[in-house]
């Protein structure tokens, strides 16, 4: 079957042609188009500017993936959660080509998409990435943290998750405070490496609560008035030191989610997935765990948002027939995956 992978709900405008058969997938183009250069000089992403450079790059983009192939079977577009500005652009490039090609489309929302980019594998690494249900989740990105839990292939349920900021919002926002450009998030975890992670007591807020639920907002205020009162404080010990916090609020509430639900499988996807520290805290903690879940996380470049994800989490829909009339598919900027299909 051959998807056509369409995602804007953020900075990038994305595209991809896949042929997807069973566990085979087949990548035959993709490409990203990011916006980032331009949302740099605001220190994050203005959803104005991202819905006029979507709708500018979006055509280009889609000739460019499809010029050496046919029609595909299927469109796989993001119609939610996200910024409307952008949703928008990418809904109604699906539906324009649905109804000019007559193939139907399925509606894919951003956080499904995220949790299917742990099946992607390239030649090189050619990990296999078999997914045994229960599956729990952590989906952490600058829009998203979210615990879910999916007991079969198509449902999930909300574990938990954070009550304020994303994490990856959180090191955005930090970022800022130290001058990096956005987003900021790998700039800090690359001078945590030389730092040390115990030179500051960060807060970690909620983390001893009975529930699954996160808050970063304290940490955000607390990285705020320690460089007001310390000006001159180590910058690669402070970024070890607030990431660890991060880190260590992300895994204690994966891991008590993972003793009450006994996943087999614990996917760490979305773009602040790339973080090593996360990645390998996570994995060494997961071993400690009996029964042993297998833990498994995206190839770099499908860390972040793509659209290769979107058109793979759709394979599933579109063999049960899932799919969206083009005349009736909506962008919604709130969709929540636990809810319903679009
Ligand atoms: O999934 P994504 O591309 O977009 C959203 O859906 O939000 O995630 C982007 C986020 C940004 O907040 C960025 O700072 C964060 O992922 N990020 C990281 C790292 N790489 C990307 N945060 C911490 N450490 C990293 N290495
Ligand atoms: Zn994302």
């Amino acid at each position: 079957m051959k998807i056509l992978g369409i995602e804007s709900s953020c900075d990038d405008t994305s595209v991809a042609l896949i042929d997807i058969t069973g566990n085979k997938i087949n990548i035959l183009a993709e490409k990203t188009a990011s916006q980032i250069e331009i949302h740099k000089k605001y220190g994050g992403v203005v959803p104005e500017i991202a819905g006029r450079k979507h709708a500018e790059q979006i055509t280009p983009v889609v000739e460019e993936i499809m010029k050496d192939f046919e029609k595909p079977d299927i469109i796989a577009v993001t119609s939610g959660p996200g910024l409307i500005t952008g949703l928008i652009v990418g809904v109604e490039t699906a539906k324009t080509l649905s109804y000019l090609w007559d193939i139907p489309i399925v509606g894919m929302n951003h956080i499904e998409g995220h949790i299917h980019s742990v099946l992607i594998e390239n030649e090189k690494e050619g990990r296999k990435r078999n997914i045994n249900f229960p599956v729990l989740s952590l989906v952490v990105s600058g829009g998203h943290t979210e615990i879910i839990l999916s007991k079969e292939q198509g449902r999930y349920k909300k574990v938990g998750g954070t009550r304020d900021d994303a994490a990856g919002e959180c090191f955005d926002k930090v970022a800022k405070l130290l001058e990096f450009d956005y987003p900021g998030g790998p700039k800090i975890s690359k001078f945590a490496e030389a730092g040390n992670p115990k030179a500051i007591d960060f807060p970690r807020p909620m983390i001893h609560s009975k529930d699954f639920d996160m808050s970063f907002s304290g940490l955000k205020t607390a990285a705020l008035y320690h460089l007001r009162d310390h000006p001159n404080t180590d910058k690669n010990d402070f970024c070890a030191s607030f990431e660890q916090a991060i880190v260590d609020l992300l895994v204690s509430k994966t891991l008590k989610a993972t003793k009450k639900y006994n996943p087999k499988t614990i996917i760490l996807a979305g773009g602040v997935s790339a973080n090593k520290k996360l990645r390998n805290t996570l994995e060494k903690e997961i071993k400690k765990v009996s029964p042993q879940p297998t833990f498994t996380f995206p190839l770099l470049p499908y860390c972040m948002d793509n659209a290769t994800m979107i058109a793979v989490a759709a394979y599933n829909h579109a063999k049960n027939k899932k799919f969206t009339a083009w005349n009736k598919i909506q962008a919604d900027p709130s969709w929540k995956i636990y809810n319903n299909f679009r």
